[in-house]
């Protein structure tokens, strides 16, 4: 079987590479001409766990091939996945500019039948619109080509997606047509061999789908999030509270952990998407409205915490952070924790020192000189007034305690993932998310 997957960013190139791992001849389409040359290279332009080791296998196999070409490759194809990015707009909806661009390329050149299947995370209601674009681009060159479109979305996690990919919890298939669904029904083949479920519905219902599931776990870490603000009023320990309530079957035990807020390139901006297009419809969306609320407000406890504890006396502070990714496992830094932790620092006349494992080079080009960055957890502790926990990387689990004790200037440990305990960090002020100190 051959595909196209047209958008060579991060759902792109693990889809793309991926389904060539499953056997299928796969052309990867962008119109970065630098990334694809790169790419033929095997030079990967995100870092993913393992997804250099699967692009160059196949590479090598020639089920994976690049250009940037999307007509060169539309006669060989059965299938053509859209995977190009759907950037927030201002106010909070999606822009679909390339989605759309994608389509009208596939109309102006095709010339035989083609299933057209969005894995960008598009809004309800967006392939029946790619369907009018082709459409409208076929009638405009006088030609009458038999298509279908369809939604497979993606539920990949950065960090994990390969196996994300190869052992789904469950794929998402939207179809219209039996013809669409006997190629979705063999492209997934392997996966329905191996077991995991491929689960067949309307368009609509699958394009609803990938935000009622990203809505929902960050619903999840919202309520828990505010969970633990009250537990730190009352006296309660959230950890104690996840347990007991992760332990009933229905709740289950997972996407419980309150913290310092989600970021990353998904849920703040499908919360808010969701949310945007329920007002399309006149109708609001409370509970949505407020996970956002909730979590914009839990982006800035870190800081509070710090001048608290200080009674506002920060000014020309020197502090720590470690983590800047908005989770570990990745450098990408989208909406993480820690850009809003250190504008509030930075404005308030802080001195700032950061340290990440892999998202250093992303943040200098956030950040620029603004902030000082350091070669390790221990160099960045430097003189410190305050240590803060952002991102939970393996590698800052059992620092030695000892030798931050002597380095820091005042040893005061805020965690925003609550990783550590006040019993390991004798002789260091520890606050966490949660539980009072
Ligand atoms: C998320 C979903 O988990 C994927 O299923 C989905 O495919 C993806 O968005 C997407 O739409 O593309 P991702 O953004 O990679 O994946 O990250 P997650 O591992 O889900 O974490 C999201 C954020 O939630 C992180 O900032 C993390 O620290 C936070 N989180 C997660 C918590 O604060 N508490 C938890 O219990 C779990």
């Amino acid at each position: 079987m051959k595909i196209a997957v047209v958008g060579s960013g991060y759902v792109g190139l693990v889809s793309g590479a991926c389904f060539a791992e499953l056997g299928v001849d796969v052309t990867c389409v962008d119109v970065d001409r630098a990334k694809i040359e790169g790419l033929k290279e095997g030079v990967i332009p995100i870092y993913e766990p393992n997804l250099d080791v699967l692009i160059t296998k196949n590479i090598r196999s020639g089920r994976l091939k690049f250009t940037t070409d999307i007509a060169e490759c539309l006669d060989d194809v059965e299938i053509v996945f859209n995977a190009v990015g759907t950037p927030p707009k201002k106010d909070g909806s999606a822009d679909l500019s390339y989605v759309y661009q994608v389509a009208r390329a596939i109309g102006s050149s095709l010339n035989r039948y083609v299933l057209v299947v969005t894995k960008s995370t598009v809004p309800v209601g967006t392939a029946a619109k790619i369907k009018e674009i082709i459409a409208g681009e076929l009638a405009e060159r006088g030609l009458d080509i038999e298509f279908d479109v369809a939604s497979n979305p993606e539920f990949l996690k950065e960090g994990d997606a390969i196996d994300d990919f190869m052992k789904p919890d469950r794929v998402v298939v939207g179809v219209d047509s039996d013809r669409a669904t006997e190629l979705m029904t063999k492209l997934y083949k392997p996966i329905l061999l191996s077991n995991f479920r491929v689960i067949f519905m309307d368009i609509l219902s699958a394009e609803m789908t990938k935000y009622a599931a990203n809505a929902m776990l960050a619903t999840r870490i919202s309520f828990m999030n505010d969970i633990a603000n009250l537990c730190e009023l009352v006296g309660a320990d959230v950890a104690m509270v996840r347990r007991g309530i992760g332990s009933d079957s229905r709740i289950g035990n997972k996407f419980l952990y309150a913290g310092c807020g989600y970021g990353g390139s998904c849920f703040p901006k499908d919360v808010r998407a969701l949310a945007q297009t329920a007002g399309q419809y006149g109708y609001s969306m409370s509970v949505i409205e407020a996970v956002n609320m909730v979590n914009e407000r839990q982006k800035n406890v870190l800081f509070e915490k710090f001048s608290d504890h200080y009674k506002g006396e920060i000014q020309g502070r020197k502090v720590a952070v470690w983590g800047l990714s908005f989770k570990p496992g990745t450098d990408d830094m989208r909406e993480a924790p820690s850009l809003t932790l250190i504008e509030s620092l930075l404005e308030a006349g802080c001195s700032v020192r950061v340290y990440d494992p892999v998202a250093m080079k992303e943040a200098e080009r956030i950040l620029g000189n603004r902030v000082d960055y350091a070669d390790d957890i221990y160099d960045c502790v430097l003189d410190a007034d305050a240590i803060f926990h952002v991102t939970e990387w393996k590698e800052f689990r059992f620092p030695n305690w000892e030798i931050i004790k002597k380095v820091v200037n005042i040893p005061l440990l805020i965690d925003g993932r609550n990783v550590y305990s006040s019993q390991d960090l004798v002789g260091i002020k520890y606050l966490c998310i949660g539980k009072r100190d």
